[in-house]
């Protein structure tokens, strides 16, 4: 008997220390992330386990408090919810597995969970199971976090309205189907104004399943199927007014970046963008022909073209604070790093990066734009003043690693690309007599120079992602340039 005592003793003392290990590192992971004085761009950071467990017990207190206490309905509900969990865990592992190292992701997976569910109770309780918000949660899931996700969600809560409701079928059909409909447009939404076709679509959805189901004798004559048909087309209606509360809540809180928020930062009247394009208009243009060359990179790896629009637009921002230190903004030919030594110039070039950083956290960008301002020159040399330095110097103490830039390197795709994006701009615009030929060459010794001196290290980028991301860089910088091209 002592024996199991003390070995439930140190299982006990190994699972706290695991929690204590987890929480630590997760502090100590984003720490550079988190210094921002602003409560909304912290991240929460709180292990899976203490989101899951909370989250099983509580549905489960709803659900039998809503069926009734008794012993069958204990058990039953325990299978349910056991069997949906591992469906809902298994698929994840399967086709979003990275969803369960980000913490912030499970615990809005968890929190959407809790509130559908008591939603759903909500409108079965007191109005009709045909109002309830599962098409707008799934939405809500696939905007949130990924589509993947959002498909799981319809399922999993399509399945949870049918138990709630004596396990109907139709009730089951009439929700999973108004959720697809909207999971599978989660990609076109680029305005909040478009959560009104969100809307509509579920009203329609519903419509036409609920009238299918009178048609095969479900209802119990005419009143029972307006009754449910007025519901179904009023739960479109009730999906705009939770998507337009929720969505904007989520999105600062646990710091999503949806397309839609994608979409009001490309938006030029932003006062950073335009303080860039007014006091830094070099940087503004290289910035905006960045973006067009990432944009269609990260298409071609099927990566968030958006994502690395928007980035590629805000990755020099810092420039506002010295814009006249960085060759594009030059106009007069007078060059400010003749007059300093090459290490006051390296100086001044790793701080447009930090100032980018503060920049943007000052005007609530959102974390995965930061990255890529912070992530956006890795640990490149910066081969100009570090040969001038051994021009000047000429002594042995001159190390190409002192002439890096601090990193992080890129550590997501995306990242990756807005990274290549920005050197083969700013190389092929220094050719003088442009050709297909002389930009080709170019792009492809950046990206190959970048390759050999592990840049892309961190980051889960393959050979045949820089096989088409080179590619597409080759023949958009050609396109950009036309004009000018010289033929062969
Ligand atoms: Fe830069
Ligand atoms: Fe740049």
């Amino acid at each position: 008997m002592n024996t199991l005592f003390d070995r439930i003793k140190i299982w006990t003392r190994l699972f706290l220390l695991r929690i204590a290990r987890d929480i630590k590192t997760s502090i100590n992971k984003d720490r550079s992330l988190r210094k921002s004085d602003n409560l909304f761009s912290k991240e929460i950071k709180i292990p899976v386990i203490f989101s899951l467990i909370p989250t099983i017990v509580i549905v489960y207190c709803m659900l039998i408090v809503d069926l009734g206490i008794n012993y069958k309905t204990m058990i039953s509900t325990a299978i349910f919810i056991i069997v949906s969990l591992v469906f809902f865990i298994l698929q994840v592992q399967n086709k979003e597995k990275k969803i369960f190292e980000d913490n912030d992701a499970v615990v809005l997976v968890c929190l959407l969970f809790i509130i559908a569910i008591l939603m759903l109770q909500i409108s079965k309780e007191y109005v009709s199971a045909f109002l309830s918000p599962v098409a707008a949660f799934a939405f809500m899931t696939a905007i949130l976090l990924s589509s993947k996700i959002g498909v799981l969600y319809a399922i999993c809560l399509s399945l949870f309205a049918a138990f709630l409701n004596d396990m109907r079928f139709d009730v089951f059909l009439v929700m999973f189907c108004g959720s697809i409909v909207v999971v599978s447009n989660v990609k076109n939404i680029r305005k909040r104004a478009d959560f009104i076709n969100i809307g509509i679509k579920i009203a329609i959805a519903n419509t036409t399943l609920t009238t299918m189901f009178y048609f095969f004798d479900f209802y119990k004559g005419m009143v029972q199927f307006r009754y449910n048909l007025f519901y179904g087309m009023l739960n479109g209606a009730f999906a705009i007014v939770i998507l337009l509360v929720f969505i904007p809540l989520f999105e600062k809180v646990f710091s999503r970046t949806t397309n839609i928020k994608l979409i009001e930062l490309s938006d030029f009247n932003n006062p950073l963008l335009k303080k860039l394009m007014l006091e830094a208009p070099g940087t503004y243009h290289h910035s905006i022909m960045t973006a067009d060359i990432a944009e269609q990179a990260a298409n071609v790896i099927n990566e968030n073209s958006l994502l690395a629009r928007v980035g590629a637009y805000y990755h020099d921002i810092g420039k506002l604070k010295n814009p006249e230190y960085f060759i594009e903004n030059q106009v007069t030919g007078r060059n400010p790093h003749d007059s300093l030594t090459p290490t006051m110039s390296r100086l001044i070039l790793i701080s447009h990066v930090k100032d980018g950083i503060v920049l943007a956290r000052q005007n609530n960008i959102d974390n995965e734009i930061i990255n890529i301002i912070e992530q956006h020159h890795g640990t490149t040399p910066m081969h100009v003043f570090y040969h001038r330095a051994l021009e000047e110097g000429g002594d042995d103490d001159i190390n190409i690693e002192n002439f890096r830039y601090p990193g992080p390197k890129p550590t997501a795709k995306i990242t990756a690309v807005v990274m290549m994006a920005d050197s083969c701009e700013a190389a092929c615009r220094s050719i003088e007599e442009p050709t297909a030929t002389r930009i080709k060459n170019m792009v492809e010794k950046i990206i190959n120079n970048k390759f050999i001196d592990g840049q892309f290290s961190e980051c889960p980028i393959t050979l045949k992602d820089l096989d088409a991301i080179r590619y597409s860089i080759i023949s958009t910088i050609i396109g950009i340039y036309h004009a000018r091209i010289e033929y062969e």
